[in-house]
């Protein structure tokens, strides 16, 4: 568990996640910070495997490492691309907004190498999301 920064996110943190990533194969390394109601940030990087597909994505492992933790309301998630160009090649992919979609996680952050963020409600990434 980790703390908030002042802004309330924690766009810092991810960038220290993604510096532990394990992608050997695409040396893309992904890091994600999910802030859960009660305040606790929780980390994820990206785990690649020699078996591409069961390569696991960072923001699946930090939305895995809240709801093991016990957490129900999870409000926001940044990512950081640390080694992505430029903002636009720094955005979840599909599945990923889906794991999103299932915990309502309503506000994404994107970034990238560089520094560039944005911020966007995840309404607007994936409109019209699966649910049950
Ligand atoms: N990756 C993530 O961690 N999150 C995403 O949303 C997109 C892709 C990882 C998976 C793989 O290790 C590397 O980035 C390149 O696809």
């Amino acid at each position: 568990m980790h703390e908030m920064d002042a802004e309330g996110m924690t766009l810092a943190q991810a960038r220290e996640a993604a510096l532990r990533a394990y992608a050997p194969y695409s040396n893309f390394r992904v890091g994600a910070a999910v802030v859960a109601a009660s305040g606790a940030v929780y980390l994820g990087c990206n785990v690649e495997n020699a078996a591409y597909g069961s390569t696991m994505c960072a923001e699946a492992n930090a939305i895995g490492n809240a709801i093991a933790a016990g957490e129900s309301g999870l409000v926001s998630i940044s990512v950081a691309c640390i080694d992505a160009d430029s903002v636009d090649g720094a955005y979840p992919c599909g599945n990923c907004r889906q794991l999103m979609e299932e915990f309502d996680i309503g506000l994404v952050e994107v970034s990238a190498g560089s520094g560039e963020s944005r911020k966007h409600q995840l309404s607007e990434l994936f409109p019209h999301g699966f649910k049950l």
